[in-house]
Protein backbone atom coordinates (compact mmCIF):
# COMPACT_ATOMS: atom_id res chain seq x y z
CA UNK A 1 0.00 0.00 0.00
CA UNK A 2 1.19 3.68 -0.73
CA UNK A 3 1.52 5.66 2.14
CA UNK A 4 -0.12 8.23 0.49
CA UNK A 5 -3.35 6.19 1.49
CA UNK A 6 -6.20 7.97 3.89
CA UNK A 7 -6.52 5.29 6.35
CA UNK A 8 -10.44 5.34 6.51
CA UNK A 9 -11.51 3.95 9.99
CA UNK A 10 -14.36 1.48 9.68
CA UNK A 11 -16.38 -0.03 12.70
CA UNK A 12 -17.52 -3.45 12.44
CA UNK A 13 -21.06 -3.69 12.91
CA UNK A 14 -20.22 -6.66 14.96
CA UNK A 15 -18.95 -3.91 17.37
CA UNK A 16 -21.20 -1.79 17.84
CA UNK A 17 -23.87 -2.27 20.73
CA UNK A 18 -26.82 -2.15 19.64
CA UNK A 19 -29.76 -0.31 21.65
CA UNK A 20 -32.63 -2.65 23.29
CA UNK A 21 -35.12 -0.66 21.51
CA UNK A 22 -33.79 -1.81 18.47
CA UNK A 23 -35.51 -5.19 18.93
CA UNK A 24 -38.80 -3.35 18.94
CA UNK A 25 -38.82 -1.33 15.95
CA UNK A 26 -41.95 -3.09 13.68
CA UNK A 27 -42.63 -2.63 9.98
CA UNK A 28 -44.90 0.57 9.60
CA UNK A 29 -43.28 2.42 12.91
CA UNK A 30 -41.85 5.73 12.57
CA UNK A 31 -38.25 5.51 12.37
CA UNK A 32 -36.23 8.58 14.24
CA UNK A 33 -32.83 9.16 15.54
CA UNK A 34 -31.85 10.75 18.87
CA UNK A 35 -33.17 14.24 17.67
CA UNK A 36 -36.57 12.91 16.48
CA UNK A 37 -35.06 13.16 12.60
CA UNK A 38 -36.87 10.85 10.29
CA UNK A 39 -34.55 9.46 7.38
CA UNK A 40 -35.70 10.09 4.00
CA UNK A 41 -32.72 10.60 2.15
CA UNK A 42 -29.93 7.74 1.11
CA UNK A 43 -26.71 9.09 -0.97
CA UNK A 44 -25.41 6.32 -2.75
CA UNK A 45 -21.54 6.56 -3.42
CA UNK A 46 -20.63 4.10 -6.58
CA UNK A 47 -17.07 5.08 -7.24
CA UNK A 48 -14.21 6.58 -5.55
CA UNK A 49 -12.57 7.55 -8.43
CA UNK A 50 -13.19 10.92 -10.50
CA UNK A 51 -11.73 12.17 -13.55
CA UNK A 52 -11.69 16.03 -11.55
CA UNK A 53 -9.27 17.21 -9.54
CA UNK A 54 -10.96 19.96 -7.62
CA UNK A 55 -8.57 21.62 -5.00
CA UNK A 56 -11.53 21.53 -2.85
CA UNK A 57 -12.49 17.60 -3.02
CA UNK A 58 -9.60 15.66 -4.24
CA UNK A 59 -6.08 17.67 -4.21
CA UNK A 60 -3.50 16.66 -6.79
CA UNK A 61 -0.93 16.17 -4.36
CA UNK A 62 -2.64 14.08 -2.51
CA UNK A 63 -4.87 12.49 -5.43
CA UNK A 64 -2.07 11.45 -7.76
CA UNK A 65 -0.96 8.29 -9.32
CA UNK A 66 0.49 6.88 -5.64
CA UNK A 67 -3.21 6.76 -4.30
CA UNK A 68 -4.90 3.98 -3.89
CA UNK A 69 -7.69 3.93 -5.01
CA UNK A 70 -11.07 0.69 -3.77
CA UNK A 71 -9.94 -2.48 -5.68
CA UNK A 72 -13.34 -3.49 -7.59
CA UNK A 73 -13.22 -6.97 -5.36
CA UNK A 74 -14.16 -4.31 -2.27
CA UNK A 75 -17.25 -2.80 -4.14
CA UNK A 76 -20.72 -3.38 -3.33
CA UNK A 77 -22.22 -5.14 -6.57
CA UNK A 78 -25.45 -3.46 -8.12
CA UNK A 79 -27.43 -6.19 -6.35
CA UNK A 80 -25.67 -5.60 -2.73
CA UNK A 81 -26.73 -1.92 -3.81
CA UNK A 82 -30.26 -2.53 -4.49
CA UNK A 83 -30.96 -5.13 -1.42
CA UNK A 84 -29.21 -2.48 0.77
CA UNK A 85 -31.57 0.22 -0.55
CA UNK A 86 -34.58 -1.57 -0.62
CA UNK A 87 -34.15 -1.70 3.62
CA UNK A 88 -33.60 2.19 4.00
CA UNK A 89 -36.59 2.76 1.71
CA UNK A 90 -38.93 0.44 3.97
CA UNK A 91 -37.59 2.56 6.58
CA UNK A 92 -39.14 5.54 5.04
CA UNK A 93 -36.39 6.58 2.42
CA UNK A 94 -37.68 8.45 -0.58
CA UNK A 95 -35.00 9.95 -2.62
CA UNK A 96 -31.93 8.53 -3.22
CA UNK A 97 -28.87 9.95 -4.13
CA UNK A 98 -26.15 8.23 -6.55
CA UNK A 99 -22.81 10.30 -6.21
CA UNK A 100 -19.17 9.47 -5.88
CA UNK A 101 -16.35 10.59 -6.73
CA UNK A 102 -17.69 10.82 -10.17
CA UNK A 103 -20.21 8.24 -10.50
CA UNK A 104 -20.50 8.52 -14.31
CA UNK A 105 -17.40 6.43 -14.23
CA UNK A 106 -19.19 3.64 -12.71
CA UNK A 107 -19.57 1.02 -15.75
CA UNK A 108 -22.99 0.21 -16.47
CA UNK A 109 -24.41 2.38 -13.81
CA UNK A 110 -28.08 2.32 -15.74
CA UNK A 111 -28.20 -1.52 -14.45
CA UNK A 112 -28.51 0.28 -10.73
CA UNK A 113 -30.71 2.67 -11.88
CA UNK A 114 -33.21 0.67 -13.76
CA UNK A 115 -32.95 -1.80 -10.42
CA UNK A 116 -33.79 1.06 -7.84
CA UNK A 117 -35.97 2.53 -9.90
CA UNK A 118 -38.17 -0.73 -9.27
CA UNK A 119 -38.25 0.38 -5.89
CA UNK A 120 -41.45 1.69 -4.24
CA UNK A 121 -42.00 3.38 -0.84
CA UNK A 122 -44.25 2.24 2.26
CA UNK A 123 -47.60 3.66 0.04
CA UNK A 124 -46.62 2.67 -3.40
CA UNK A 125 -44.74 5.15 -4.63
CA UNK A 126 -41.71 5.63 -7.14
CA UNK A 127 -38.69 6.83 -5.33
CA UNK A 128 -37.34 10.69 -6.63
CA UNK A 129 -33.99 8.82 -8.01
CA UNK A 130 -31.15 11.76 -8.82
CA UNK A 131 -27.32 11.87 -9.28
CA UNK A 132 -24.77 15.01 -8.88
CA UNK A 133 -22.33 14.75 -11.41
CA UNK A 134 -19.25 16.45 -12.69
CA UNK A 135 -21.01 16.57 -15.98
CA UNK A 136 -17.82 15.53 -18.18
CA UNK A 137 -19.69 12.73 -19.32
CA UNK A 138 -23.49 13.61 -19.16
CA UNK A 139 -23.78 14.55 -23.36
CA UNK A 140 -23.24 11.06 -23.93
CA UNK A 141 -25.14 9.39 -21.15
CA UNK A 142 -28.10 11.79 -20.79
CA UNK A 143 -30.44 9.79 -22.71
CA UNK A 144 -29.35 6.51 -21.33
CA UNK A 145 -29.67 7.78 -17.90
CA UNK A 146 -33.24 9.07 -18.54
CA UNK A 147 -34.35 5.64 -19.97
CA UNK A 148 -32.95 3.75 -16.97
CA UNK A 149 -35.31 5.25 -14.64
CA UNK A 150 -33.16 8.21 -13.38
CA UNK A 151 -35.52 11.47 -12.72
CA UNK A 152 -32.81 14.44 -12.71
CA UNK A 153 -28.94 15.90 -12.06
CA UNK A 154 -27.25 18.11 -9.79
CA UNK A 155 -24.43 18.97 -12.05
CA UNK A 156 -20.80 20.60 -10.52
CA UNK A 157 -19.81 23.97 -11.87
CA UNK A 158 -17.36 26.39 -10.58
CA UNK A 159 -17.16 29.55 -13.08
CA UNK A 160 -18.00 30.09 -16.52
CA UNK A 161 -14.09 32.01 -16.99
CA UNK A 162 -12.12 28.90 -18.47
CA UNK A 163 -9.22 29.94 -16.82
CA UNK A 164 -11.06 30.36 -13.32
CA UNK A 165 -12.88 26.46 -13.91
CA UNK A 166 -9.79 24.77 -15.45
CA UNK A 167 -7.53 25.58 -11.93
CA UNK A 168 -10.41 24.31 -9.74
CA UNK A 169 -11.02 21.30 -11.45
CA UNK A 170 -7.12 21.40 -11.99
CA UNK A 171 -7.71 18.82 -14.74
CA UNK A 172 -7.82 21.62 -17.63
CA UNK A 173 -11.06 20.84 -18.53
CA UNK A 174 -13.15 23.33 -20.54
CA UNK A 175 -16.34 25.28 -19.13
CA UNK A 176 -17.68 24.45 -22.53
CA UNK A 177 -18.25 20.64 -22.30
CA UNK A 178 -20.00 21.17 -18.87
CA UNK A 179 -22.52 23.41 -20.70
CA UNK A 180 -23.15 21.27 -23.41
CA UNK A 181 -23.80 18.39 -20.85
CA UNK A 182 -26.18 20.49 -18.65
CA UNK A 183 -28.18 20.94 -22.03
CA UNK A 184 -28.35 17.17 -22.94
CA UNK A 185 -29.71 16.24 -19.53
CA UNK A 186 -32.07 19.20 -20.12
CA UNK A 187 -32.78 17.80 -23.54
CA UNK A 188 -33.09 14.39 -22.00
CA UNK A 189 -36.10 15.73 -19.42
CA UNK A 190 -33.23 15.25 -16.34
CA UNK A 191 -34.87 18.50 -14.93
CA UNK A 192 -35.67 20.69 -12.94
CA UNK A 193 -31.67 20.83 -13.08
CA UNK A 194 -29.50 22.57 -10.15
CA UNK A 195 -25.91 23.28 -10.61
CA UNK A 196 -23.79 23.36 -7.73
CA UNK A 197 -21.67 25.82 -7.02
CA UNK A 198 -18.92 25.77 -4.60
CA UNK A 199 -17.57 29.31 -3.70
CA UNK A 200 -13.71 29.90 -2.67
CA UNK A 201 -12.64 33.55 -2.08
CA UNK A 202 -9.85 34.46 -3.46
CA UNK A 203 -10.44 31.65 -5.98
CA UNK A 204 -13.90 32.04 -8.02
CA UNK A 205 -15.85 34.90 -6.23
CA UNK A 206 -15.94 36.87 -9.35
CA UNK A 207 -17.98 33.89 -10.83
CA UNK A 208 -20.86 34.74 -8.88
CA UNK A 209 -22.81 37.10 -11.11
CA UNK A 210 -21.85 36.08 -14.40
CA UNK A 211 -22.62 32.36 -13.06
CA UNK A 212 -26.15 33.99 -12.04
CA UNK A 213 -26.85 36.02 -15.24
CA UNK A 214 -26.47 32.79 -17.53
CA UNK A 215 -28.42 30.19 -15.27
CA UNK A 216 -30.99 32.98 -15.06
CA UNK A 217 -33.87 32.14 -17.51
CA UNK A 218 -33.02 28.87 -17.73
CA UNK A 219 -35.41 27.41 -15.41
CA UNK A 220 -32.17 25.74 -13.48
CA UNK A 221 -31.65 26.17 -9.91
CA UNK A 222 -28.05 27.39 -9.42
CA UNK A 223 -26.83 27.11 -5.84
CA UNK A 224 -23.80 28.51 -4.06
CA UNK A 225 -22.34 26.33 -1.43
CA UNK A 226 -20.14 27.34 1.20
CA UNK A 227 -16.48 25.88 1.07
CA UNK A 228 -16.89 23.01 3.72
CA UNK A 229 -14.10 21.22 5.81
CA UNK A 230 -14.67 17.74 4.78
CA UNK A 231 -11.81 15.51 4.94
CA UNK A 232 -8.72 16.18 5.93
CA UNK A 233 -7.01 16.71 2.60
CA UNK A 234 -7.87 19.94 1.21
CA UNK A 235 -6.39 22.12 3.58
CA UNK A 236 -9.44 23.91 4.52
CA UNK A 237 -9.13 27.71 6.33
CA UNK A 238 -11.77 29.94 7.59
CA UNK A 239 -10.65 32.88 5.55
CA UNK A 240 -11.51 31.11 2.14
CA UNK A 241 -15.28 30.46 2.96
CA UNK A 242 -17.38 33.49 1.32
CA UNK A 243 -20.54 33.48 3.53
CA UNK A 244 -23.90 32.90 1.73
CA UNK A 245 -25.06 36.56 3.12
CA UNK A 246 -21.75 37.58 1.47
CA UNK A 247 -22.71 35.89 -1.91
CA UNK A 248 -26.64 37.19 -1.79
CA UNK A 249 -25.54 40.69 -1.20
CA UNK A 250 -23.18 40.65 -4.99
CA UNK A 251 -26.57 38.98 -6.41
CA UNK A 252 -28.26 41.54 -4.97
CA UNK A 253 -26.31 44.43 -6.58
CA UNK A 254 -27.72 43.42 -10.23
CA UNK A 255 -30.73 41.38 -9.37
CA UNK A 256 -33.96 41.16 -7.17
CA UNK A 257 -34.16 38.17 -5.44
CA UNK A 258 -37.03 37.01 -3.31
CA UNK A 259 -37.34 34.71 -0.26
CA UNK A 260 -39.42 31.05 -0.99
CA UNK A 261 -40.47 28.72 1.48
CA UNK A 262 -38.50 25.50 1.83
CA UNK A 263 -40.25 23.06 -0.53
CA UNK A 264 -39.24 19.81 1.77
CA UNK A 265 -38.28 20.09 5.90
CA UNK A 266 -34.56 19.08 6.30
CA UNK A 267 -33.37 20.71 2.93
CA UNK A 268 -30.13 21.93 2.45
CA UNK A 269 -30.66 24.88 0.12
CA UNK A 270 -32.30 28.11 1.38
CA UNK A 271 -33.65 29.18 -1.78
CA UNK A 272 -34.74 32.42 -3.80
CA UNK A 273 -36.65 32.86 -6.84
CA UNK A 274 -36.22 35.94 -9.37
CA UNK A 275 -38.74 38.84 -10.03
CA UNK A 276 -39.54 40.82 -12.99
CA UNK A 277 -39.61 44.46 -13.60
CA UNK A 278 -43.49 44.82 -12.48
CA UNK A 279 -41.74 43.04 -8.69
CA UNK A 280 -43.24 39.65 -9.50
CA UNK A 281 -41.71 36.40 -8.29
CA UNK A 282 -40.89 34.53 -12.11
CA UNK A 283 -40.90 30.70 -11.36
CA UNK A 284 -39.76 29.47 -14.75
CA UNK A 285 -36.67 31.52 -14.87
CA UNK A 286 -35.02 28.80 -11.88
CA UNK A 287 -33.69 29.87 -8.52
CA UNK A 288 -30.68 30.67 -6.34
CA UNK A 289 -30.26 28.57 -3.58
CA UNK A 290 -28.01 29.12 -0.37
CA UNK A 291 -25.91 25.93 0.87
CA UNK A 292 -24.79 27.27 4.45
CA UNK A 293 -23.07 25.04 6.20
CA UNK A 294 -20.70 26.70 7.32
CA UNK A 295 -22.46 30.19 8.59
CA UNK A 296 -25.39 28.58 9.33
CA UNK A 297 -25.92 24.60 9.90
CA UNK A 298 -28.43 23.38 9.00
CA UNK A 299 -28.67 19.72 11.11
CA UNK A 300 -31.80 20.43 12.71
CA UNK A 301 -33.71 18.82 10.27
CA UNK A 302 -31.01 16.70 8.90
CA UNK A 303 -32.74 13.32 7.13
CA UNK A 304 -29.64 12.13 5.03
CA UNK A 305 -27.47 8.43 5.64
CA UNK A 306 -24.64 7.94 3.28
CA UNK A 307 -23.69 4.50 2.14
CA UNK A 308 -20.12 4.84 0.60
CA UNK A 309 -18.76 1.95 -2.35
CA UNK A 310 -17.33 -0.87 -0.03
CA UNK A 311 -20.74 -0.21 1.78
CA UNK A 312 -20.08 1.44 4.86
CA UNK A 313 -22.60 3.28 6.34
CA UNK A 314 -22.10 7.04 7.44
CA UNK A 315 -24.81 9.11 9.20
CA UNK A 316 -22.97 12.39 8.73
CA UNK A 317 -20.90 14.02 6.01
CA UNK A 318 -18.09 14.80 8.25
CA UNK A 319 -18.14 11.40 10.29
CA UNK A 320 -14.97 9.58 11.67
CA UNK A 321 -16.42 6.37 11.06
CA UNK A 322 -18.73 4.09 9.98
CA UNK A 323 -20.25 0.93 10.05
CA UNK A 324 -19.96 -1.91 8.14
CA UNK A 325 -22.96 -2.85 6.54
CA UNK A 326 -21.02 -5.00 3.79
CA UNK A 327 -20.67 -7.96 6.16
CA UNK A 328 -23.87 -7.77 6.93
CA UNK A 329 -25.40 -7.78 3.16
CA UNK A 330 -23.05 -10.54 2.73
CA UNK A 331 -23.93 -12.66 5.52
CA UNK A 332 -27.15 -11.99 5.76
CA UNK A 333 -30.21 -12.90 3.72
CA UNK A 334 -32.78 -11.80 5.80
CA UNK A 335 -34.39 -8.77 4.49
CA UNK A 336 -35.88 -8.13 7.90
CA UNK A 337 -32.63 -8.71 10.17
CA UNK A 338 -30.69 -6.18 7.46
CA UNK A 339 -33.61 -3.61 7.80
CA UNK A 340 -34.07 -4.00 11.74
CA UNK A 341 -30.02 -3.58 12.00
CA UNK A 342 -30.47 -0.24 9.95
CA UNK A 343 -33.02 1.14 12.02
CA UNK A 344 -31.18 0.11 15.28
CA UNK A 345 -28.44 2.49 13.84
CA UNK A 346 -30.29 4.90 12.92
CA UNK A 347 -32.40 4.93 16.16
CA UNK A 348 -29.44 5.97 18.10
CA UNK A 349 -27.88 8.08 15.42
CA UNK A 350 -27.38 12.23 17.46
CA UNK A 351 -24.75 13.85 14.46
CA UNK A 352 -25.08 17.35 14.20
CA UNK A 353 -21.32 18.40 12.77
CA UNK A 354 -21.91 21.68 11.34
CA UNK A 355 -24.16 22.51 14.07
CA UNK A 356 -21.64 21.78 16.86
CA UNK A 357 -18.80 23.17 14.45
CA UNK A 358 -17.62 25.90 16.37
CA UNK A 359 -17.25 24.51 19.46
CA UNK A 360 -16.24 21.19 19.23
CA UNK A 361 -14.05 19.23 16.60
CA UNK A 362 -14.23 15.58 16.78
CA UNK A 363 -11.13 13.95 18.74
CA UNK A 364 -10.11 10.92 20.56
CA UNK A 365 -7.21 10.83 23.21
CA UNK A 366 -3.94 9.63 22.04
CA UNK A 367 -0.67 8.76 24.35
CA UNK A 368 -2.80 11.22 26.68
CA UNK A 369 -3.15 13.62 24.07
CA UNK A 370 -6.16 14.52 22.51
CA UNK A 371 -5.92 14.77 18.75
CA UNK A 372 -8.73 15.59 16.20
CA UNK A 373 -9.71 12.45 14.54
CA UNK A 374 -9.84 12.40 10.85
CA UNK A 375 -12.75 13.05 8.79
CA UNK A 376 -13.97 10.81 5.81
CA UNK A 377 -12.88 12.27 2.34
CA UNK A 378 -16.23 13.63 0.67
CA UNK A 379 -14.55 11.53 -2.61
CA UNK A 380 -15.10 8.39 -0.73
CA UNK A 381 -18.50 9.22 1.33
CA UNK A 382 -20.31 11.38 -1.36
CA UNK A 383 -21.60 14.72 -1.77
P1 LIG B 1 -31.87 17.56 -3.77
O1 LIG B 1 -32.73 18.43 -2.95
O2 LIG B 1 -32.26 16.15 -3.80
O3 LIG B 1 -31.67 18.04 -5.16
O4 LIG B 1 -30.45 17.51 -3.13
P2 LIG B 1 -29.75 18.44 -2.15
O5 LIG B 1 -30.41 19.76 -2.07
O6 LIG B 1 -29.57 17.70 -0.90
O7 LIG B 1 -28.42 18.78 -2.86
P3 LIG B 1 -27.13 18.07 -3.26
O8 LIG B 1 -27.09 16.64 -3.07
O9 LIG B 1 -26.86 18.60 -4.61
O10 LIG B 1 -26.15 18.68 -2.22
C1 LIG B 1 -25.58 19.87 -2.49
C2 LIG B 1 -24.37 20.07 -1.66
O11 LIG B 1 -24.78 20.36 -0.34
C3 LIG B 1 -23.47 18.87 -1.53
O12 LIG B 1 -22.58 18.77 -2.59
C4 LIG B 1 -22.76 19.20 -0.26
O13 LIG B 1 -21.76 20.15 -0.54
C5 LIG B 1 -23.84 19.86 0.55
N1 LIG B 1 -24.55 18.91 1.41
C6 LIG B 1 -25.43 17.96 1.02
N2 LIG B 1 -25.88 17.29 2.08
C7 LIG B 1 -25.27 17.82 3.15
C8 LIG B 1 -25.31 17.54 4.52
O14 LIG B 1 -26.03 16.66 4.98
N3 LIG B 1 -24.53 18.28 5.33
C9 LIG B 1 -23.74 19.27 4.86
N4 LIG B 1 -23.03 19.94 5.73
N5 LIG B 1 -23.67 19.55 3.56
C10 LIG B 1 -24.42 18.85 2.73
N1 LIG C 1 -17.02 22.14 0.25
C1 LIG C 1 -18.26 22.26 -0.29
N2 LIG C 1 -18.74 21.42 -1.21
C2 LIG C 1 -17.94 20.42 -1.60
N3 LIG C 1 -18.13 19.45 -2.50
C3 LIG C 1 -17.02 18.67 -2.54
N4 LIG C 1 -16.10 19.14 -1.68
C4 LIG C 1 -16.65 20.24 -1.09
C5 LIG C 1 -16.19 21.15 -0.12
N5 LIG C 1 -14.99 21.05 0.45
C6 LIG C 1 -19.38 19.25 -3.21
C7 LIG C 1 -19.55 20.10 -4.42
C8 LIG C 1 -19.58 19.19 -5.54
C9 LIG C 1 -20.10 17.95 -4.89
C10 LIG C 1 -19.77 16.68 -5.59
O1 LIG C 1 -19.49 17.93 -3.65
O2 LIG C 1 -20.87 20.58 -4.37
O3 LIG C 1 -20.49 19.72 -6.46
FE1 LIG D 1 -14.66 15.07 -8.59
FE2 LIG D 1 -16.86 16.27 -7.71
FE3 LIG D 1 -14.78 15.94 -6.08
FE4 LIG D 1 -14.60 17.66 -8.09
S1 LIG D 1 -16.02 17.80 -6.34
S2 LIG D 1 -13.05 16.14 -7.51
S3 LIG D 1 -15.79 16.66 -9.66
S4 LIG D 1 -16.02 14.32 -6.96
FE1 LIG E 1 -26.40 16.23 8.51
FE2 LIG E 1 -23.92 16.04 9.43
FE3 LIG E 1 -24.52 17.70 7.42
FE4 LIG E 1 -25.35 18.22 9.90
S1 LIG E 1 -23.24 18.15 9.18
S2 LIG E 1 -26.55 18.41 8.04
S3 LIG E 1 -25.77 16.14 10.64
S4 LIG E 1 -24.64 15.45 7.39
Amino acid sequence: MSERVIPIISQPLGNLSLPASSASWQEGAALRDTLQRPLRDLRISVTDRCNFRCSYCMPKEIFDNNYTYLPHSSLLTFEEITRTAKSFVALGVEKIRLTGGEPLLRKNLEILIEQLAQLKTANGQSLDITLTTNGSLLTRKASKLKAAGLQRVTVSLDGLDDAVFKRMNDVDFPVSDVLEGIQAAQEAGLGPIKVNMVVKRGTNEQEILPMARYFKGQGIALRFIEYMDVGATNGWRMDEVMPSADVLKVLQQEMTLTPLTPSQTGETAERWGYVNAQGEHVPEWGEIGFISSVTKAFCKDCNRARLTTEGQLYLCLFATQGYDLKSLVRTEHSEENLTRAIAAIWAQRDDRYSALRSTEVPSSKVSGETVAKRKVEMSYIGG
